[in-house]
């Protein structure tokens, strides 16, 4: 089994957690950004791992792209949807995968989750810090400039690594 894990990642934490992720993962595993993926190295991989952040509830332009240019060839895949993110609400979270996630891929995949996100605070600007700092006021969390924020779901990482192991 050939597993190709693509990110979208626009300040680098998607990034670290698919890393994370790929240290995990039993088979031969390519680590690829969107930015500089050309589609037809899809059909070298059997099993594929999408993950992107969440910006004002929605994927950013290149990646929703990225979903809509090769649908059908994602559909053949063993896929994975993963969304990574800041949010406290389970009904949230459900609206917003239904929300970034076309539905026929959702039905497709093996799994759709949310696994929470890292923010590298200092790397954003200055509009992104202003309103994270009110999603962060919103929830009773300090929100501290200069310090990275995590906060994974490790149950569904984990839940997530499991499955993308089962294959060989
Ligand atoms: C301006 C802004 C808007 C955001 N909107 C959302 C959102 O709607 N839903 C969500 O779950 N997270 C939201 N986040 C949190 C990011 O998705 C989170 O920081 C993510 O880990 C960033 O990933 P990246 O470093 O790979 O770009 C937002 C963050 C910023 C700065």
């Amino acid at each position: 089994m050939l597993t190709l894990l693509i990110y979208d990642s626009k300040r680098g934490g998607t990034q670290q957690v698919v890393t994370a992720i790929s240290q995990q993962l039993t088979h031969a595993t390519a680590v690829q950004s969107i930015e500089n993926f050309s589609a037809e190295q899809l059909s070298d991989y059997d099993q594929v791992l999408f993950a992107a952040p969440t910006y004002a509830g929605s994927l950013r332009k290149a990646a929703a792209t990225f979903l809509e240019d090769n649908h059908s060839l994602l559909t053949e895949k063993r896929l994975f949807l993963v969304n990574t993110g800041i949010q406290f609400d389970q009904d949230k979270i459900s609206s917003q995968l239904e929300a970034v996630f076309p539905e026929e891929l959702r039905k497709t995949a093996q799994a759709t989750v949310f696994i929470g996100g890292i923010s590298l605070i200092p790397k954003m600007n200055l509009f992104e810090k202003l309103i994270l700092k009110k999603v962060f006021s919103d929830n009773q969390i300090p929100f501290e400039p200069k310090t990275d924020y995590k906060r994974l779901d490790m149950t569904t990482l984990n839940q997530l690594i499991y499955q993308m192991n089962q294959k060989n």
